[in-house]
């Protein structure tokens, strides 16, 4: 049924969430029962709006951390997939709840980054944004090049909004699509995990890629219980773009 699906697809919404990037060495927030702990802290609490104020030093030095731990790790052959399918569907969005940047590194172009980018930083004042791949990262705070004001990860933090736009880009994909992926997420994180259930409610066929399930199982067409980096290539078919001749 879903390489039927996959033939006839004009119009596909990959979702993705930190499974996706766990074959690559990225530590998962949840999932297999634990979650991450930063220095005694549980991870949202060190990933939160209060702590930007309360503590940025302490936020830049759990970022300064997660980058590090990334600086060394490739994509995968599940990130590899989804690239490759960019030049197979005549219509692919790619929303991604991670932040580690290995779609873009895997050749992803357009990335629809729901919750910011770690190689990023902000600034609180002029809001310029900055590559990390060209800063010296020493302790403490970075300033902005621009304005000298504070810099901040241009990351999405627990109690923050989403980037402007980044929904509503996501939001009109499930709404047109006729095929979507839920790939890796825990799928307890809102707006995200309400994706494919618009993409269902427009008609959409939704497949789900995770080796646990998911609050979002019940409502997939089909459920892959495994590794994405396993299954991915499996349904990678090297089909020219459209139908099948
Ligand atoms: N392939 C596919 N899925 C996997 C794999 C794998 N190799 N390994 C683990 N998983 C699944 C787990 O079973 C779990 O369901 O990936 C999911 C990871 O869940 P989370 O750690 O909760 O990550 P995610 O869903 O992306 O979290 C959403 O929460 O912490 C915030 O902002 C953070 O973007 C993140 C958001």
């Amino acid at each position: 049924m879903l390489r039927e699906r996959m033939r006839a697809a004009e119009s596909v919404l990959v979702l993705t969430g930190a499974g996706v990037s766990a074959e690559s060495g990225v530590p998962t927030f949840r999932g297999g029962g634990n979650t991450a702990v930063w220095k005694g802290m549980p991870f949202d609490v060190i990933s939160s709006a209060g702590m930007l104020q309360k503590d940025l030093p302490a936020v830049w030095e759990w970022f300064n951390y997660r980058r590090n731990l990334l600086a060394v790790l490739k994509p995968n052959p599940a990130h590899e997939t989804i690239a490759s399918w960019q030049d197979r569907f005549a219509d692919l969005a790619l929303v991604t709840q991670n932040i580690d940047g290995l779609h873009q590194a895997s050749g992803s172009r357009d990335v629809i980054e729901l919750h910011g980018n770690i190689w990023r930083a902000r600034c609180f004042d002029c809001d310029a944004r900055h590559d990390l791949k060209d800063m010296k990262m020493d302790d403490g705070v970075p300033s902005c090049f621009d304005c000298g004001g504070n810099l901040r990860p241009d990351v999405v933090l627990f109690g923050e909004m989403l980037p402007p736009g980044a929904f509503e880009r996501a939001f009109d994909a499930a709404q047109r699509c006729d095929l979507c992926f839920v790939i890796g997420t825990s799928a307890v994180v809102y707006p995200a995990a309400s994706i494919p259930e618009i993409a269902r409610a427009n008609g959409a066929y939704v497949v789900e890629i995770n080796p646990e399930p998911t609050p979002l199982s019940s409502i997939c067409h089909e459920v892959l219980t495994g590794k994405a980096g396993e299954i991915l290539p499996l349904l990678s078919e090297a089909r020219p773009l459209g139908r099948a001749t």
